[in-house]
């Protein structure tokens, strides 16, 4: 059992080691600043996955009042140094127990959120937002929020292993962010105030023909289709994909969510949709 406590802390790190090399290159590259251009105007904004901080970073630097949710503490822990460092006040709300129910099996509790209130700090929120029903009570009671943004979702190798993905028969990358995305999708339209928008950034191929950019607007029409949320606008930006060292995500070709060995042509693809 504490073989697999052990295991859990190794991939965590790992992936949040991992995701540092991927951001700073993002960082760099000034990707997460186009990411934020997008969604300007939208002064409170949840985020789904912190990684490293850096996405985070950027939120915080053009003047949202951020709460961001991940279920990887290492990435919460880095996240709560980068915005310090940078001058911010950040509550990190820690809310994991973990259940080992063996070897290649784990349940995760998350405890009930504190009503009181966290003044003008920016909140990290340890859950999971596939399911949390806690966490989403919370989230209601604190309504309603201008945005909400998933940009490049992704996840450690030890996740397979949680009841909550293995329950849901997830087997590859691409099946785990769909999952991510359609629940986001369900939570914005619980969340969201009128006009108010959600922001899906993945990596795909490059929609400069008009075939692949529908192929990928109607992925998200499909995705939206159980809620009131209406896929307004595409926008993508190339991007170089050379990165020796970071987590190796794999990319999203059109709304197949297939997995090229090599990508020709990529590009963040950011897509809205608008709560009417
Ligand atoms: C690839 S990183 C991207 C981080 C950041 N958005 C960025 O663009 O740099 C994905 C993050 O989402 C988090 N994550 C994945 N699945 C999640 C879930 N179901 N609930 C909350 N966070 C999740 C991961 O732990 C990781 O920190």
């Amino acid at each position: 059992m504490n073989n697999a406590i052990k295991h859990i802390q190794q991939e965590r790190k790992k992936y949040a080691k991992d995701w540092c090399v991927d951001a700073k290159k993002f960082s760099e590259d000034k990707d997460y600043e186009w990411m934020e251009n997008v969604i300007k105007s939208y002064k409170t904004v949840i985020e789904v996955g912190c990684g490293d901080g850096s996405s985070t970073l950027e939120l915080c630097n053009a003047g949202h009042n951020v709460i961001s949710i991940d279920e990887n503490i290492e990435c919460l822990k880095l996240t709560k140094n980068k915005l310090e460092q940078a001058g911010y006040i950040v509550s990190l709300i820690k809310r994991e127990s973990l259940l080992i129910l063996n070897e290649k099996r784990y349940k995760v509790n998350y405890s009930k959120i504190d009503d009181k209130l966290y003044g003008n700090s920016i909140l990290l929120i340890e859950g999971d937002i596939i399911e949390d029903s806690k966490l989403l009570q919370w989230l209601k009671n604190n309504r309603p929020y201008d945005a909400i943004v998933c940009w490049l979702i992704g996840t450690h190798g030890y996740r397979i292993y949680n009841d909550i993905i293995s329950d849901r028969k997830i087997k590859t990358p691409g099946d785990y962010r769909l999952i991510v995305q359609n629940r986001i999708y369900e939570i914005a339209d619980e969340l969201l105030r009128v006009n108010g928008v959600l922001q899906i950034v993945d990596r795909g191929e490059t929609p400069d023909k008009a075939s692949i950019k529908e192929d990928f607007i109607e992925g998200h029409k499909e995705q939206a289709s159980v809620t009131s949320l209406i896929v307004n606008s595409l926008a993508y930006r190339n991007y170089d994909n050379n990165i020796d060292n970071g987590t190796k995500m794999n990319i999203t070709i059109g709304n197949k969510m297939e997995v090229p060995n090599k990508l020709p042509n990529g590009s963040l693809i950011s897509v809205i949709s608008v709560k009417p």
